[in-house]
Parts: structure tokens; sequence; C-alpha cells
């Protein structure tokens, strides 16, 4: 009897079957991202490789069940013979710097982290073999939006070193693609946060400039407040309006994108978020629900290269990909990073 399998299995026992026997390497596995999307990967079954040199990534955010190479992307030596030694049908990048204001004041570090190694990478893989790469990008490529939600197609003109490290890596994979036997999705986060449902990962940066995990740190008493950067923008309430993702719902797009490329699909831009803003003020109080806990808040300038307000819209990778949010809800959100603060 032949089973009726619906397309999505049809779709993932054949991608199986196109990794058989080989790796997905993910670069950054052992960052807050990559080690979601590693998640991900092995609850799938796939074999999974993370080079990581545990320079921002953490050891104890590497998953049970995936390999290690410690080492550094940029160095071709080491790349390349970490191409040699394993099959490798995949790569999920996920190795970079991103810290805004960071990459104001020491450009050199991000350009030289964030694009020459990716260089490095490119070739070295595309010299083994393997055809197929994901790249982690921003919403930074987009700068200060003519208007929200934000499509792919909207113009982009990052405001810092960041923003435009990432943009020229997609500039890159658009010429070695119509060069070379490249095939390439990349997803333009907005703001990642939440942890592991199942607290395997989470949040673990050092030092901490994110939204949300500094308030959980308040609540926790770690810290003694969160400055609100800016209460003067042209919102409702005059904070920042953001667009929060949950990272395993982050982790889950890479997996789509992994089975179209596989699955021979064509190379694509897409943005990730929810299509909802919240304001800093919204989300401290959100927080404050969640924890049951007060959260001191003190009002500051703004941060210099803030845009007002960054709000994706997802229709693009809706449509090609059927990705659809699982977190959807800010309260989910902050209570998987609450109970993952909790956890440390
Ligand atoms: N914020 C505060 N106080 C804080 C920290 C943040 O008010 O202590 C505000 C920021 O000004 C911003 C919002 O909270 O309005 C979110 O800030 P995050 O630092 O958490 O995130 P960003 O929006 O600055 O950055 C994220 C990614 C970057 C990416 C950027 C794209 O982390 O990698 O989105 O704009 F570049």
């Amino acid at each position: 009897m032949v089973k009726d399998l619906s397309l999505a299995e049809r779709t993932k026992s054949m991608t199986m079957t196109c990794a058989e026997g080989r790796y997905i390497l993910v670069a950054g596995g052992a960052g807050y991202i990559g080690s979601h999307a590693v998640i991900a990967l092995l609850e799938r079954g796939y074999q999974v490789l993370v080079v990581d040199d545990l320079s921002t990534g953490r050891r104890e955010l590497l998953q049970p069940g995936c390999s290690l190479e410690e080492g550094d992307l940029g160095d071709p030596e080491f790349i390349r013979g970490v191409f040699a030694r394993y099959p490798v049908a995949a790569v999920m990048h996920f190795a970079a710097f991103s810290i805004v204001p960071e990459s104001v004041s020491d450009p050199v570090k991000y350009y030289r982290n964030n694009v020459a190694k990716t260089v490095t990478l490119l070739d070295a893989m595309l010299d083994a073999g393997c055809k197929v790469f994901i790249l982690s990008s921003t919403a930074a490529v987009y700068g200060e939006p003519e208007r929200t939600p934000i499509e792919e197609g909207m113009p982009t003109r990052p405001t810092n070193p960041y923003g435009r490290s990432k943009l020229m890596i997609e500039q890159i994979l658009a010429d070695v693609a119509a060069a070379r036997p490249l095939h390439y999705t990349s997803l333009r986060y907005f703001n990642a946060a939440g942890a592991d449902p199942g607290l395997r990962a989470g949040e673990l940066h050092e030092p901490e400039t994110h939204l949300i995990p500094i308030i959980l740190q308040v609540a926790a008493e770690i810290r003694p407040s969160v400055t609100v950067f800016g209460t003067d923008y042209p919102t409702h309430d005059g904070s920042c309006i953001r667009d929060y993702i949950h990272v395993t719902d982050l982790a889950e797009a890479h997996l789509l994108a992994l089975d179209h490329l596989l699955g021979g699909g064509s190379s694509g831009v897409y943005n990730l978020g929810n299509g909802t803003g919240f304001s800093v003020l919204e989300v401290i109080e959100t927080a404050r629900r969640v924890t049951g806990r007060k959260v001191h808040l003190v009002e500051g300038p703004r941060r210099p290269g803030d845009p007002a307000v960054l709000v994706a819209s997802s229709a693009r990778i809706a449509r090609d990909l059927g990705w659809r949010p699982r977190h959807q809800e800010l309260e989910q959100i902050i209570d998987t990073a609450w109970r993952w603060t909790l956890s440390r």
C-alpha cells in the first residue's frame, strides 16, 4: 500500500535522502541562534557538524549529538581541512559579530570577521563540491525604512558597519551564485528573542546588550534597572518599536530553507519577523506581567543609529517556503526567556 504522505513529509524525506550520510555544517553552532538551529536539525535526524572558534560561542550551548571542529573559519587551511574530513551537504552560517555600536567603533573587526571570513568559507565549501548555503542576515540591512512593514524589495541602506557587513555578504552571494553552482538563502532576522522551550539553549551574551535579556536580569535582581534608550521617538509612547521573533521560529525557517535548497529550490532573500511591533515600554510592561516581578526602568537618551520602528513583512517566506511562526505571542517569547534566565 502506498502511504499517503503530506507535501511537507514528502519534501522532508526527499531532502533527508539528499543529505544522507552527509553533514550539515553549522558555523557558529555554539552561539545563540546557531544552537537553536542545531537542536532543530538534530530533532529531524540530520548529522550536524558545528564549526566554532568559541570566541563568542559558548561550550555549554553545544548540543549533545553534534560533532565539533573548533577553529577559525577565516583560516583557509583549517576550513579546507574540515571539508576534506567531512562530507558536507549544506552550510548554515551563523558565525558573526553583531553588536551595532561596536561595529561603529571597530569597523575593521566587523568587515574582517563577517565579510572576509565568509568569503574564505564560501571558497572552501564550493571547492569541496558543497553547493548549499544559508546565511544569517539582519533587518539592519534596511537602515531607516521609508515605511513599515518592511518588504524585501525595499531599499537597503544600512546605517552602520554591522548592517553593511551583512549586506556585502548578500551581494557577494548573488555574484558568486551567478558564476558558480551555489544555491543560497539569506534570512534577514528582525529581533531574535526567547529560548528553547525545553531550555536546552537560550541567550547568553557577554556583555548582554539586548533588551529582553536585560529586562529579565532586572526582574531576576541581577541588574538594578533597565535604561529605555529614547522616549521622544515618533511612536505612540515615544519609545522604539521592534518586531520580536522567537528563536525557535527562526530555527524552523532555516530547516525550511534547507529542505527547499536540498530539494533543488532556487536562491532567495527573506525577512523573518512576526509582523507586529512592540515598543520598549510595552516589552517592559509585558515582562512585568509574565514574571510577576518589579522591573525598574530609567529613561535615557536615544542610542545612536536606532531606527524608530522596525517591523517585518514575512509574507514572502510564508508564500515560498510555507513558514508559520508557532511562538508568536510576546508573552510566550518572554516566558521562555524568563524560564531560561531562572535556570542559569
Ligand atoms: N533598548 C533599550 N534599552 C536597552 C537595550 C535596548 O531601550 O538596554 C532598546 C533599543 O534602543 C531598541 C530595542 O530596545 O529600540 C531593541 O534593542 P536590542 O539591542 O535588543 O535590539 P536591536 O533592535 O538594536 O538589534 C537587533 C539585533 C541586531 C540588528 C538589529 C537590526 O540584535 O543584530 O536588530 O536593527 F542589527
